[in-house]
């Protein structure tokens, strides 16, 4: 699935699109999300910790690397790899609390912790684009193309 994000405005409601198709299935997920600095990751993960109901603020993750929340009955972790030396130190920062089968998993910069990181379910790809941006969304497995299926669910505010 292409989308074209002319703004941030944008950029947060796929992110409360997103948000919706997660909250529809209780399972946990992984989702990895590739692109430059600025490109946007860290906004729409924003919007979608805030479209699960996380009402607190959503700091970048660049120095903690990564940052855990609890909304509702589920943990989301939020990672930002840009800053990880080596992708073994993953190991030390508790990367094996982390549950792909319960919890949710959003992670920046998922190269930098290739080999250690739960396989995704679906890779987010964002991309400058003129004076907005653009994504990708493929899925990675099965739960992941439910997850891009349920996007345009009937409901959603077409676009
Ligand atoms: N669709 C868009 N068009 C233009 N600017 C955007 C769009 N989406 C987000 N932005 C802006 O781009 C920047 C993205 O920053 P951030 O989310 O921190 O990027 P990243 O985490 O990828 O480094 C923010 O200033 C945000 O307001
Ligand atoms: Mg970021």
């Amino acid at each position: 699935m292409n989308l074209r994000l002319v703004g941030p405005a944008e950029t947060e409601a796929l992110g409360h699109r997103l948000a919706r198709a997660l909250a529809l299935d209780t399972a946990g997920a992984v989702v990895h999300l590739r692109g430059e600095l600025g490109a946007g990751k860290t906004a729409l993960v924003r919007a979608t910790l805030q479209g699960l109901g996380h009402e607190g603020a959503v700091v970048s993750p660049s120095y903690t690397l990564i940052e855990p929340y609890a909304i509702g009955t589920r943990q989301v972790f939020h990672l930002d790899l840009y800053r990880l030396g080596d992708p073994e130190e993953l190991e030390f920062l508790g990367i094996r609390e982390l549950n792909p089968a319960t919890d949710l998993v959003l992670v920046e910069w998922p190269e930098r912790g290739a080999g250690f990181l739960p396989s995704p379910d679906l890779l987010i790809t964002l991309d400058y684009d003129g004076d907005g941006r653009c994504a990708v969304l493929e899925p990675e497995s099965p739960a992941g193309q439910a997850m891009l299926a349920r996007l345009d669910a009937p409901g959603e505010p077409g676009r």
